[in-house]
């Protein structure tokens, strides 16, 4: 089943949960604070944003954290109807390729929005992650 759009109102719900986790970013390191939102098919909101650590790598971007809070209260089964990522400085601002592939798992059709150079984008997960990855 495809869901490539979202209602206005379920938009507003997602981008005002971003911007309300954006605000408890854990970003000492790099300063950009980002936050995401999911909406999962069964109509649940759930929020996450970036946690930094002193050894770079171990950073979890704000997209994982909100999909990880989801699968937390939802199980296994939880599927992505769309998911919002913003940051603090409304720059552009593009899921990174790790991100992509966890949306992928949970949502080849899932709507993914996020801060273009003119304004916010809607694409589709598996079109942000041609021939993702699946075992
Ligand atoms: N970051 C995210 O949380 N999501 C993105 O889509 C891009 C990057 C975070 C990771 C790191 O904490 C900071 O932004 C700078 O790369």
């Amino acid at each position: 089943m495809t869901s490539f759009s979202v209602s206005d109102e379920d938009r507003a719900r997602l981008l005002i949960a971003a911007f309300e986790v954006v605000k408890r970013a854990y970003a000492p390191y790099s300063q950009f604070r980002v936050g995401a939102a999911v909406l999962t098919k069964k109509g649940n909101l759930f929020a996450g944003c970036n946690v930094e650590n002193a050894s770079y790598g171990l950073t979890i971007c704000a997209e994982r954290a909100a999909i990880c809070a989801a699968v937390a209260a939802e199980g296994a089964a939880m599927e992505i109807h769309a998911i919002i990522v913003v940051n603090e400085q409304k720059v552009p601002c593009s899921p990174c390729g790790a991100c992509r592939q966890v949306i992928f798992e949970f949502g080849a059709d899932a709507l993914v929005i996020f801060q273009g150079s003119e304004g916010f984008k809607d694409i589709p997960a598996a079109e942000l992650l041609p021939d993702g990855f699946r075992l």
